[in-house]
């Protein structure tokens, strides 16, 4: 018998300021595309942005529904548009941002464990790592390299 760990590891910025300035740019699309967000029932806007390696740019929100499951996530919207559209492209960089219509989103979002399960797939499917940039509205931002991180002993 063992005990085995796993360790997370990624990067923290005070502020979007500091980020290089793709990533600068990815994490404001993914801002701008909070303000697509169809919401009514969470209040809850997300935004994604995705940049492929042949440097097209995609952004999705999360799209409610009144019944709630038929909803989609903003990251899977941005993905799989992209993965529709450019089914061949890497998925290099992920961005995803939030606002809320009750309290300031001033900590990073992190995405929930379908769209790790989801995007983890284009990590398999290409080979290449993503990179996740995580940030709010403002504060902190968090770079995490590799979806894979962020899903221990995924199924795969
Ligand atoms: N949501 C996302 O768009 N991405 C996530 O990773 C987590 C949650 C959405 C789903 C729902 O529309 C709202 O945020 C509240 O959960």
């Amino acid at each position: 018998m063992k005990t085995k760990s796993e360790q997370l590891i990624y990067t923290v910025y005070d502020h979007a300021g500091e980020l290089n300035p793709e990533d600068a740019a990815l994490l404001t699309l993914a801002r701008e595309a909070t303000t697509t967000s169809y919401a009514p029932y969470s209040r809850y806007h997300v935004g994604a942005a995705v940049k492929l390696a042949n440097g097209v740019l995609i952004k999705g929100s999360n799209q409610e529904n009144i019944s709630f499951p038929a909803g989609l996530c903003a990251e899977r919207v941005a993905i799989f548009a992209a993965m529709a559209s450019f089914p061949e492209e890497t998925v290099e960089v992920v961005a995803i941002s939030a606002t809320a219509d009750d309290f300031e989103v001033d900590e990073p979002v992190p995405p929930c464990g379908i769209c790790r399960q989801a995007m983890l797939e284009y990590e398999m499917k290409s080979g290449k790592t993503i990179r996740l940039i995580l940030g709010g509205q403002k504060g902190k931002v968090f770079i995490i390299e590799g979806v894979r991180q962020l899903l221990p002993l995924a199924f795969m």
